[in-house]
């Protein structure tokens, strides 16, 4: 097989993929390969997969069956990401005209194991359970110019019991401070606006390598302190790990957006143990009575897993409440989907599929009317919006407030890439809809 000239890599799942995608675009562009136009004309395709939830598993399994079928060999086919954590040489047999496997801890290793499917013609798999701190993170290929995610710790050491995190990412793993500082300088120095941190749980940050003394906060600090730095947003965060000195830190660092991804996954104590979250509804509630005391204008997000098994009426009527009374900005809500491997297949997946979507269904209307709620109140209210792009209607530019709201107004291409402060007057949909606003003249 000769090298190939061109890649197509199709992400699925979270941003961590789509961080790895970068990564991994970035080593082969290195390799001398270019970007395809689309995934018929690749030389070499990629798969970068995602095994959440078994509708993710099963758009790629599909793909992969029809790749198969039309037989298409030309092309050089590698599956990454988390399904190839969690099927690993088991894909090859069920997809023979597969070329590579390669693990979430293994990106590194792309252009070996490449090589070795090039010259060998054989099936090739490489799936560690533990991440090495040698991945190259600089050589990221980023399509967007003003805003991109910065990994600060890989893998996952929670275990909720529904979760395939753990067994697919593996262990914590922090990255050195100096090395995302680094990261960070360069891309504030090419005009980035803004960067979102990333891990399952970044608020463990450095509590793997105490010899470093860098928790999350200080981290927070070191990065804030970059001339230039415009906004740094950080996800997910575990609520078992926030801490008061975390809570400060949004409170008090510039740059630090106003936003924290909390999830809570159920509102009943019950299930929240079931489902190893070690907190219960009235821990989580008091950490966020404390998180509002200390930033007022701050804004929650959340997931929720409906339909996990035992789950009673009263017990999803429990987790409605909860939404109802901490009012998110953003939600996503999903109905449990059992995973091989996780300790919740022990249990019996029975809530029907019909009472999971139901339930699912009151809480989007709820969350819905909340969203309404919300942005209800924001009309008259001044915003600061980072301004991304023109909006699909060629009128209007786009961009999002530091609470993360949607937001479009009338300017000129100029603004992009900068902070305006944006009067709202109206919203569609989702969307807040404002104006500039205007500097009072002074005689
Ligand atoms: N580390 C993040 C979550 C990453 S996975 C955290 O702990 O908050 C993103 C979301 O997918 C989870 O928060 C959970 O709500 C959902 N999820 C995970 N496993 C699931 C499963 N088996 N069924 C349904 N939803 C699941
Ligand atoms: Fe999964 Fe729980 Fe880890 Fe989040 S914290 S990735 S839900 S195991
Ligand atoms: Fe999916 Fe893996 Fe992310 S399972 S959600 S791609 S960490």
């Amino acid at each position: 097989m000769q090298e190939p000239k061109t890649y197509f890599i199709r992400t699925y799942g979270c941003q961590m993929n789509e961080l790895d995608t970068e990564i991994m675009a970035g080593q082969l562009q290195k390799r001398g390969l270019s970007p395809a136009a689309d995934e018929e004309s690749a030389d070499l395709l990629i798969f970068n997969t995602c095994s959440i939830r078994d509708l993710a598993e099963r758009k790629v399994m599909g793909k992969l069956g029809q790749l198969g079928r039309a037989h298409k060999r030309h092309a050089l086919i590698g599956v990454t990401g988390c399904m190839a954590m969690a099927k690993k040489d088991s894909l090859f047999r069920k997809f023979p005209h597969l070329d590579f496997v390669l693990g979430t801890n293994n990106i590194t290793d792309l252009g070996v194991v490449l090589d070795e499917a090039l010259y060998t013609q054989k099936q090739v798999f490489k799936t560690d359970d533990r991440f090495e701190e040698n991945l190259d993170y600089l050589v990221a290929v980023r399509d967007h110019k003003l805003k991109a995610s910065v990994s600060i710790i890989r893998g996952c050491d929670k275990f909720c019991t529904y979760c395939v995190v753990p067994y697919t990412r593996g262990q914590e793993v922090s990255r050195p401070p100096e090395s995302v500082v680094e990261e960070c300088k360069k891309l504030v120095d090419a005009g980035y606006k803004e960067i979102t941190l990333l891990g399952q749980n970044v608020n463990s940050y450095g509590k793997d390598r105490p010899e470093w003394n860098c928790l999350f906060h200080d981290l927070l600090a070191q990065l804030d302190r970059i001339p230039g730095m415009c906004r740094i947003r950080f996800m997910t965060s575990h609520p078992i790990d926030i801490t008061i000195e975390l809570m400060q830190a949004i409170r008090d660092l510039p740059s630090l957006c106003e936003f924290v991804h909390f999830p809570i996954q159920a509102g009943s104590s019950r299930i929240l143990k079931k489902m190893h979250r070690i907190y219960t509804k009235e821990q989580y509630l008091e950490k966020v009575a404390l998180l509002r005391q200390i930033v007022p204008n701050v804004s929650l997000g959340t997931d929720i897993i409906v339909g996990f098994p035992t789950e009673t009426e009263a017990e999803f009527q429990e987790t409605y409440d909860v939404l109802k009374e901490i009012r998110y900005s953003v939600a996503f809500l999903f109905a449990y989907s059992p995973r091989k491997g996780t300790p919740a297949m022990r249990w019996n997946d029975d809530i029907p599929e019909e009472v999971k979507q139901e339930r699912l269904q009151r809480l989007m209307a709820l969350q819905e009317e909340i969203g309404n709620e919300e942005r209800q109140q924001m009309l008259g209210q001044t915003v600061e919006v980072l301004v991304e792009r023109f909006n699909r209607d060629g009128k209007n530019l786009k961009g999002r407030t530091r609470c993360w709201k949607k937001v479009i107004f009338e300017g000129d291409e100029s603004m992009v890439g900068t902070l305006q402060m944006v009067t709202v007057h109206s919203y569609s949909h989702q969307t807040l809809v404002g104006s500039i606003k205007k500097l009072a003249l002074i005689d």
